[in-house]
């Protein structure tokens, strides 16, 4: 008889958040017991629970297989595909073997687990224009368009628009306004794409708004969110790169001349230095770039922040105003690094479809 690696049932404990907006109560806890198999998803789990002890429990979700992005939620805190998540996994997880399920953050609860995407996550997809603007005129037959091209925009195609890294996108969690990942991530679908017209002005729109591409703060939970590995972070460093380096968009919000004064900061001394960074990120490297007008205001205004921080002891002021100091050999091992990537003829802009080897 041929032998079975099934796994029998065991018994899980799921604990689902529940709210209901249009009730007038508040949000609460409720647990129930799961009888499934370790591998089965928490999707099944819930929908257990819904179909055995009470069938008002909300979720959204299709095609159970990780593809329709519809049963986004929060597993033990942790964005997740509820489909795609084993429910072994989650109890491993699990603060004393309880598996938590909330709805995702950032976005308005609906009603226990589905959240308004419209609200939130598919308006910021519409302001990024998510559609090719043609380049004119329209060949008759086929775009013809290099194979490396569209492998590049590849890993933004990945995207099935689940909302996890909206949910626990931190830059959105303090400005909701922020173009979020997901959307900019779609941004550089179409601004990598060679058939597209308006490579420039899609830039430009997103440096010059004050919630777009500058406005990530470099957090990496897009990156850990992500079940399809689209990497938004890392797509929107790419848009910022082309839009300050390739490009030169002088964006209003000064972040690509930021971004350069902390290159150029690591460069000349290895770690920050803090009394340089306004100088430097409005007058550049030069040392008149000291007396910027700009530099002076920015200063000034942000003379409450220093000073909360030098009392809540978080910078000192000498290693504030001297710099950081590391030893001569680190210092040179970091410089190499400057050196051996600003040699290369091209940038290289490597992702989950296009990876190579250092050659140095
Ligand atoms: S890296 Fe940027 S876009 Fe991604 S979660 Fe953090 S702040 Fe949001
Ligand atoms: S980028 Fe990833 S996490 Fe964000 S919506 Fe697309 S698939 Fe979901
Ligand atoms: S149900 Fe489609 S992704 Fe989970």
């Amino acid at each position: 008889m041929a032998e079975t690696h099934e796994r029998p049932p065991e018994q899980f404990t799921l604990r689902l958040r529940r709210y209901d907006p249009e009730s007038g109560e508040s949000p609460y806890w409720d647990e129930h017991t799961i009888e499934l198999e370790p591998h089965r998803s928490v999707l099944e789990a819930i929908l257990q629970a819904r179909d055995r002890f009470d069938g008002s429990i909300g979720i959204r979700c299709s095609c159970r297989q990780a593809i329709c992005g519809s049963c986004g939620i929060r597993v033990n805190g942790e964005p997740a595909l509820a489909c795609h998540t084993h429910l072994d996994a989650a109890k491993r997880s699990a603060r004393e073997g309880v598996i938590e399920v909330e709805p995702m953050g950032n976005m308005p609860v609906l009603k226990d687990l589905i959240v308004d995407m419209d609200a939130v996550h598919w308006k910021k997809i519409q302001r990024v224009t998510p559609w090719l603007l043609a380049k004119q005129p329209v060949p008759e037959r086929e775009y013809l368009v290099e194979r490396e091209a569209m492998v590049d925009v590849t890993q933004t195609m990945a995207c099935i628009q689940c909302g996890a890294c909206v949910s626990d996108c931190l830059a959105m969690e303090v400005d909701p306004g922020f173009v979020g990942p997901a959307a900019l991530a779609k941004a550089y679908r179409f601004v990598g794409d060679p058939r597209d017209d308006q490579q420039f002005e899609r830039l430009n729109d997103l440096a010059q708004d004050p919630q777009g591409i500058f406005d990530c703060t470099h957090c990496f939970k897009c990156v850990d969110a992500c079940p399809k590995d689209v990497n938004p972070m890392g797509q929107i460093m790419r848009l910022r790169r082309i839009a300050g380096s390739d490009q030169h968009i002088v964006d209003r919000n000064n972040g690509h001349r930021h971004e350069a004064a902390i290159t150029t900061l690591i460069k000349d001394y290895g770690l920050l230095h803090e009394a340089e960074m306004i100088p430097r990120s409005y007058g550049g490297n030069s040392w008149f770039g000291k007396f910027h007008p700009a530099a002076g205001r920015e200063l000034l205004s942000s003379l409450p922040v220093i000073l909360k921080a030098v009392l809540r002891g978080k910078v000192s002021p000498k290693l504030a105003l001297l710099g950081h100091k590391i030893g001569k050999q680190d210092l040179q091992a970091v410089q190499k690094i400057y050196e051996t990537v600003e040699s290369r003829e091209q940038r290289y802009e490597l992702n989950l479809y296009i990876s190579g080897e250092d050659e140095s």
